[in-house]
């Protein structure tokens, strides 16, 4: 299925649920009894970067604050292992198991194995393939942020900010990853509309900042008139930032900068001039989370994807937003 009729795919689940049509029910979802409190699973992908820490720590906060057991496992950056950590919940029979699935195709063995099992699944911030897997009839929901959005906005920034003249460099996230497939889609299709927009190199960084550093070097080399760079992520970007500077660059000045997330470096990258802006992409999904699977025992419909809102981040905010960000 092309990401296209992905982002249809959740959008037209959501219309059948406004109609009134609640496929969880007809198609055996597994459901979540009432109780008082309960053991659930948190299947996190890998704890490299300030996001995922701080997405790790809201939900173990949540899970504190509710009451609730929390079964943490981390996948250390391994498709393969989520699948066998998901398999360890199902064994020590969680109740529900919230799951930030690494990339898109290889999780879902693990979300099919734990429906099978009788146990619910809600995806947090990636999503899984929806030609294989959909949302209220294979696991709940998708909780997280319109990714093609965030590219696409990043891409306006960038437009703006160069008139509509840059040679850029794409650093991409985790290849197979729902964020990297969209935020790559937005925002190459809208630099596609400008005729003075140039992508003369895209590749993948893995959301690592060492990674992004190393890439963004080998492909300042292929490439030294680029003007600009997108990178997928705050890491990569501040992974750029340091290749531009060993290459004796001036980051902000000599080459913008564009990125997502809305980390600590980045905004300080911001307020110091090496970065035009950040999309935020808020990794504080405890209470949303927690609140969605409380709703789903009670009963109630849920909609099949909870769409997280975005902040954006640049020199007008930055500074004075600095002392909340992770
Ligand atoms: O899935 C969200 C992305 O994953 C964040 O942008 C990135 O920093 C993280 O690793």
């Amino acid at each position: 299925m092309t990401l296209l009729t992905r982002r249809t795919a959740l959008l037209a689940a959501t219309a059948a649920l406004a109609l009134g049509t609640n496929p969880a029910l007809a198609q055996g979802l597994p459901p979540l009894k009432a109780k008082q409190t309960y053991k659930v699973g948190f299947a996190q992908t890998e704890s490299n970067n300030p996001w995922r820490i701080a997405q790790t720590q809201s939900m173990q906060d949540q899970a504190k604050k509710e009451g609730w057991q929390l079964v943490y496992t981390d996948a250390a950056g391994s498709a393969a292992k989520q699948v066998s950590d998901v398999n360890s919940m199902i064994a020590q029979k969680v109740d529900l198991i919230f799951l930030a699935p690494r990339e898109e195709k290889p999780l879902i063995p693990a979300v099919m194995a734990a429906k099978k099992a009788g146990i619910p699944v809600i995806l947090l911030d990636r999503s899984v393939d929806p030609s294989l897997a959909k949302p209220g009839v294979d696991y709940v929901t998708f909780i997280g942020s319109d990714f093609v959005d965030e590219g696409k906005r990043a891409a306006e920034a960038l437009i703006k900010a160069t008139n509509g003249k840059a040679t850029i460099i794409e650093l991409e996230g985790t290849t197979g990853s729902s964020p990297a497939n969209d935020r790559k889609k937005g925002f190459d299709e809208r630099v596609k509309a400008e005729s003075g927009m140039k992508i003369v190199a895209s590749q993948s960084g893995d959301f690592a900042r060492d990674k992004g550093r190393q890439v963004a070097e080998t492909l300042l080399q292929a490439h030294p008139d680029a003007t600009a760079i997108y990178a997928h992520n705050d890491e990569m970007a501040m992974g750029a930032i340091a290749a531009l500077e060993a290459a004796g660059k001036k980051p902000g000045k000599d080459v913008i900068i564009v990125s997502i997330d809305g980390t600590r470096d980045a905004l300080q990258a911001i307020v110091d001039g090496k970065l035009l802006a950040t999309v935020e992409c808020n990794p504080k999904f405890g209470p949303k989370a927690f609140e969605t699977a409380k709703r789903y025992a009670k009963g109630e419909k849920i909609e099949p994807w909870v769409v997280n809102t975005d902040r954006f981040f640049d020199a007008s905010n930055a500074k004075q937003l600095i002392t909340d960000a992770y």
